[in-house]
């Protein structure tokens, strides 16, 4: 029961990715979401590096500014966390009540996680009632508290009041569910390729079969750029991002198709596993996000390979908006993709 409730009809979801703050809020007074407005605002390369937090101060000007340019006067923040600290895992445990299962599920996650179990936050899903032998199926979700600690600190030392934790992978889910049309059969890959990190969730009939965090991202492909190409890291990083022209295109196509060995060996082992454990045979589709999206020639050589449709996630441009309050609708589809994490989160009305 609430005794008391701060009525909101909007939500904002923060994003602080290694390379990029994104913010987006979401006006869910409508019988749609409507969105009002999303923001983006650049770190500089020294203020998070491979996950890690190196200059508080850089991130806390970068939440501060990016909330001011979306206009954001509410103070609480649905966020997310992503990366080696969170860990996803598929359980199967003696079937029980919700109340009796938060206490058995830290004996669970004991044996399933590899972290000291005082040091983690712990929550679950059950994503089935009934797996025979009076056995159900949870998704169990462990996140180092440190790390959730230290996201919520630099958050509130911005000024910001986090209300919802959540991890990358979820989110981007939840964006991709809430605009598409697909049917609940279909087995969907869903890639978030960030900057340093790159989320997969594979999910069929809005569960998730398999959720796992690789440790590359556009980066990679942004230092191969450079180091083959003889250019800066800030000139790679435009050639990446399909800002700049590709002077010599056969060549960088090269480039970018090696560096995708990685990303690609990742994405085999996700389905490998998913076939051994007999959840499904193949993907259906693949649905690409993060600022990693746009890769020049990326979703055509991961498509080639894999046999299957790679597509760019467009959720922010599909969502309801005031055209001119947005201004240029090619820009906001543009950027679509680096917003999946931040609308996915803004679209879970958390300021109830
Ligand atoms: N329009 C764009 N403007 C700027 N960068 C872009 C654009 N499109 C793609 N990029 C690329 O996107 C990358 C950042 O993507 P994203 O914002 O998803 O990463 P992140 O969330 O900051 O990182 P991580 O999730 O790994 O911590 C940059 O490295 C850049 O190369
Ligand atoms: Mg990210």
């Amino acid at each position: 029961m609430k005794l008391f409730s701060k009525k909101s009809n909007s939500s904002v979801g923060l994003d602080i990715g290694s390379s990029f703050i994104k913010v987006v809020e979401i006006d869910h007074s409508k019988s749609e979401p409507l969105l009002k407005s999303y923001s983006i605002t650049k770190l500089p390369p020294e203020a998070i590096v491979e996950g890690e937090i190196m200059d508080r101060s850089l991130v806390i000007e970068g939440i501060q500014d990016c909330m001011t340019k979306a206009g954001v006067t509410r103070k609480d923040v649905i966020t997310a966390v992503s990366g080696r600290a969170v860990i996803v895992k598929k359980v199967v445990m003696d079937k029980m009540n919700p109340d009796d299962a938060k206490e058995a599920i830290f004996w669970e996650a004991e044996q399933h996680v590899p972290f000291d179990i005082d040091d983690v936050c712990l929550d679950f899903q059950v994503l089935k009632e009934d797996v025979g032998a009076n056995q159900m199926e949870i998704l169990l979700v462990a996140a180092k508290k440190e790390m959730v600690n230290t996201h919520a600190d630099l958050i509130r030392d911005a000024g910001f009041n986090p209300i919802i934790i959540d991890v990358d992978s979820f989110a981007v889910q939840n964006a991709y569910e809430a605009t598409s049309t697909a049917s609940g059969e279909r087995v969907t890959g869903l890639i978030n390729i960030g900057s340093d990190v790159t989320n997969i969730n594979i999910v069929q009939d809005n569960i998730p079969l398999f959720t796992r965090d690789l440790s590359v991202g556009s980066n990679a492909f942004i230092e191969a750029m450079q180091r083959d190409l003889g250019v800066s890291f800030e000139e790679a990083e435009a050639m990446v991002s399909g800002e700049s022209e590709l002077e010599n295109s056969e060549k960088c196509r090269g480039i970018i198709d090696s560096a995708a060995a990685e990303l690609s060996m990742g994405i085999e082992r996700s389905l490998s596993f998913l076939k051994t454990a007999g959840d499904a045979e193949e993907l259906d589709e693949v649905v690409l996000s993060g600022g990693g999206a746009r890769i020049p020639w990326l979703k055509e050589n991961l498509g080639e390979k894999h046999g299957i449709e790679f597509r760019i996630n467009e959720s922010l441009s599909s969502i309801e908006h005031d055209d001119i309050l947005m201004g240029d609708s090619q820009e906001l589809e543009r950027m679509s993709p680096l917003f999946s994490v931040s609308l996915g989160l803004a679209l879970r009305r958390g300021g109830a």
